[in-house]
């Protein structure tokens, strides 16, 4: 039976390399598993010739609900169990905000959830555009809410209140309405909703979760995302007030988030495999060059070449194009990449 591949139990963990996934055009697509995704975590997990289980991370700029609920639905999608403690979203590093800012405006996402992701994080006061509209119907001339949101959206005086910083969590449902409250707090004297500033300076800050333009979901072609709300909202400022405006973005290819990424990484190795050194190498598999491969490069450079890039073409990367930034490598899906990264290191 020397040729039967170990079991898992009998596979030990190897403390030389880890990997790290980006999850759209990487995992998932449209809400649907890629399909060799299921084999590459298999193979990951120990049923792999090499006798191994290699500890991994996930590392996407999607967002919109909590941690734990995204990982109980990664979990079914790939068909074993992804522990948040293995798991960073577009949102995540936004939680080390809560003290700093009190009264929040936090935009995107379905319903109330991002409302809950933000008060999860320890957010004092979180406001949404649905209370802001509720508050006065005139705020928006073509969004009127439906009975649910009304139902959901908090009654407040928002002539008394002053909104400290604005945090756009996840995809906005409604550009025109969202846009036109960002723009109204940072026109506003101070982020007091109904006050015009006489020189357009005194707004709150504004914070993205990710940067990213274009994503890759059901359609063929990649759909406009949160970084094409970021771009349009700075033209409109401009176009408006005649400044610039300056804003934040979060997630890859930030640095921070890479670092995020590394010390979640070491801790989700000790606590769950008792590794205590640092990694040799850290395989980061993703799509989009301008978020991922960027940003696992850059990273590189700072972590003394433990960062090793992996395009995918599954997701934003078409092939007959050259990427904006090199991969170390590009093969046609996830389980590739694991293949390649795995026969690396044998
Ligand atoms: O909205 C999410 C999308 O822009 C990227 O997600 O998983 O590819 O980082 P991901
Ligand atoms: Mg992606």
């Amino acid at each position: 039976a020397a040729n039967t591949p170990p079991t898992p139990e009998e596979t030990v963990v190897t403390d030389k390399y880890a990997f790290a996934f980006d999850i759209d055009g990487v995992l998932i697509r449209g809400g649907k598993v890629i399909p060799e995704a299921v084999e590459a975590m298999r193979m990951l997990n120990g049923q792999n010739s090499y006798g191994i289980k290699i500890p991994y991370i996930f590392v996407t700029n999607g967002g919109g609900k909590t941690e734990q609920e995204r990982c109980i639905q990664l979990s079914q999608q790939l068909e074993m169990e992804v522990s948040p403690g293995q798991f960073i979203c577009g949102h995540t590093p936004m939680r080390e905000m809560a003290q700093k800012y009190h009264t929040v405006l936090v935009v995107g996402g379905e319903g109330e959830k991002c409302r809950l992701v933000a008060e999860g994080y320890g957010f004092k006061d979180v406001v949404t555009p649905g209370d802001i509209i509720k508050d006065n119907i005139d705020t928006t001339p073509f969004r009127k809410l439906t009975e649910e949101e009304y139902k959901n959206s908090r009654v407040r005086n928002f002539g008394e209140i002053e909104i400290d910083a604005i945090f756009v969590f996840a995809d906005s449902r409604d550009w025109a309405s969202d846009q036109q409250i960002i723009l109204d707090l940072l026109m506003s004297k101070k982020g007091r909703l109904g006050t015009r500033s006489e020189t357009f300076d005194e707004g709150p800050p504004v914070f993205f979760s990710h940067n990213d333009v274009v994503w890759s979901t059901s359609h063929d072609l990649t759909r406009i995302g949160m970084g094409a709300l970021r771009v349009s909202l700075e033209a409109m400022f401009k176009a408006v007030t005649g400044k610039e405006l300056v804003t934040t973005a979060f997630g890859k290819p930030q640095v921070g988030t890479f670092e995020f990424a590394t010390r979640l990484l070491q801790q989700w190795r000790k606590h769950t495999h008792g590794i205590d050194s640092p990694p040799d190498t850290v395989y980061f598999v993703g799509d989009t060059p301008e978020s991922d491969i960027r940003g696992t490069n850059e990273f590189n450079e700072k972590a003394e070449n433990t960062w090793y890039s992996i395009l995918v073409r599954t997701g934003v990367f078409r092939e007959g194009t050259v990427p904006k930034f090199t991969p170390k490598a590009t093969v046609d899906n996830v389980l590739d990449a694991v293949k390649h990264g795995m026969e690396r290191e044998a």
